[in-house]
């Protein structure tokens, strides 16, 4: 069955998201978008909150999030437990992210400049695998107090 992607954005990032819904789409991927739905201005922790609680919640294994730089995004979204949300600006970077940080929600700057386009680093993000390698599962534990 096809992974569900939570994906969601606010004003600034707004029309990025709506592209990469459709190329998630067209690879596969089915979306559960939390908003925004216009590009009307909005305040970016609406959307990052719920989204970040559903993906702590286990309703969805993966999300990405998107705004003007992606800063108001990870902030919110790192609030929740178990939520590990990464800012990616690049294809190492996104595959860092997934293969040492285990990282379930990716962070998308909609506003400035990247150095891949965005579109290379959400889907090498989403098919790169974490390896489980003890070093990192033990640090990834360690963010949560678990020693
Ligand atoms: C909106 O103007 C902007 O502040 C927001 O998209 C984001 O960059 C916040 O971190």
């Amino acid at each position: 069955m096809a992974e569900v992607i939570a994906i969601g954005s606010d004003h600034a990032a707004f029309p990025v998201k709506e592209k990469l819904k459709d190329i998630l789409a067209s690879k596969g991927y089915k979306v559960k978008d939390f908003g925004v739905t216009s590009p009307d201005s909005c305040d970016y922790p609406d959307i990052a909150r719920p989204l970040a609680q559903a993906v702590a919640e286990g309703k969805y294994e993966r999300g990405i999030l998107l705004c003007g730089t992606g800063l108001g995004m990870s902030y919110a979204a790192n609030r929740y437990e178990n939520v590990r949300a990464a800012l990616c600006w690049s294809k190492e970077v996104a595959k860092m992210a997934r293969e040492h940080n285990n990282s379930n929600v990716l962070v998308l700057s909609g506003r400035h400049a990247t150095i891949d386009p965005l579109e290379d680093i959400m889907l090498t993000w989403l098919v790169t695998e974490f390896p489980n390698e003890e070093r990192h599962a033990r640090r990834i534990r360690k963010i949560e107090g678990e020693v």
